[in-house]
């Protein structure tokens, strides 16, 4: 129809026009996270990174925020002029509250609070052994971490009666015996925090969701696995991590979790609250009862 009236060349150009005005539009929608403001805990490394990195990409600004300054303001350079970093360690409270202020007197505002600091912890298998100090201190980072972002990202958001916050608990967090009981314990709490905190901030237009992501070999993940199998190599340990999920053709990645998050904080999600967005590739959502084959049974 468009051909009516004009020669072949410029039918063709409006064509191709018309199809990068399309491109333009999907690439803009598809920016889900323009003009939105997050700050992410835990954002030097794996997953925060990832996340960082796709929210950025989203049109977000990114604030990182981490213990490890060195790595964390390589990070910020890497990922560009929309991301900035801030030295905080969760367990501090006045750290949490200051890198939430900086954030809101860099761009006036907070949208998205990613909750992801989490450490493993090296303990001893049994509870008879457990060591309560070592205890203390991934509960203090792993939980109470958590309850203080939330805490300082809610005096914000409330006033403003908008905003997400997400938090990582992990699949540790919905069965035992995949970890250590201190780290498994501290993640149920972030399911348990999640969905009493929901019961609250909805009153105050607010969501809170959390991720539960498989084993990702990132490097706190690494490093544990590297004490228990020292004779192995970062690839080789990566491969184990990798071999022990159940969905055939594909690992779980950092980009997975990320692609998660990008989800949970848009307002794709904007009826999504005191959720936990399970990405195991289905691993805790069965359990085999081992049967032989009938062919293997006399
Ligand atoms: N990798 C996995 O298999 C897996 C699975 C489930 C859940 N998780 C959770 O994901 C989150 C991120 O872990 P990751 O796998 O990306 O690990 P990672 O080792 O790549 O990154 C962890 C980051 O946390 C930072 N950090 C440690 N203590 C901190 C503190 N007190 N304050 C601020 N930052 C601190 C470190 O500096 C590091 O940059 C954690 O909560 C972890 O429990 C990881």
């Amino acid at each position: 129809m468009l051909r009516i009236g004009f020669s072949k060349n410029v039918s063709y150009s409006r064509v191709l026009l018309a199809e990068s005005f399309n491109r333009l539009l999907t690439t803009q929608t598809e920016r889900k996270l323009e003009g939105k403001v997050a700050l992410i805990t835990a954002a030097a490394s794996g997953i925060g990174k990832a996340t960082a990195t796709k929210f950025i990409k989203n049109g977000a600004k990114v604030v990182i925020a981490d213990i490890q300054k060195q790595l964390g303001q390589e990070t910020a350079k890497e990922l560009g002029p929309n991301a900035t970093f801030i030295k905080c360690d969760v367990t501090e409270e006045s750290d949490v509250s200051n890198a939430v202020d900086f954030t809101i007197s860099k761009h006036n505002q907070l949208d998205i609070m990613y909750n992801n600091a989490g450490v493993a912890c090296n303990t001893p298998v049994s509870i008879v052994d457990l060591d309560l100090g070592v205890f203390d201190r991934v509960m203090n980072i792993n939980v109470r971490g958590v309850v203080a972002g939330i805490k300082h990202a809610s005096r914000v958001m409330i006033p403003r009666r908008s905003g997400s916050i997400l938090c990582t608990a992990s699949v540790t967090g919905l069965m035992g015996g995949m970890a250590q009981h201190t780290y498994s314990v501290s993640k149920f709490a972030v399911i348990g925090i999640v969905k009493s905190l929901a019961a609250e901030l909805c009153n105050n237009g607010i969501r809170i969701n959390c991720i539960s992501p498989f084993a990702i070999p990132t490097p706190f993940v690494i490093e544990e696995m590297n004490r228990l199998f020292p004779h192995l190599d970062a690839q080789q340990l990566a491969q184990m991590v990798h071999s022990t999920g159940v969905l055939k053709g594909a690992h779980c990645e950092p980009d997975d979790i990320a692609n998660a998050a990008v989800y949970l904080a848009s307002d794709d999600a904007k009826y999504v609250s005191g959720h936990n967005l399970v990405v195991d590739g289905g691993f805790t959502s069965f359990k085999r009862l081992g049967f032989p084959a009938p062919d293997q049974v006399n």
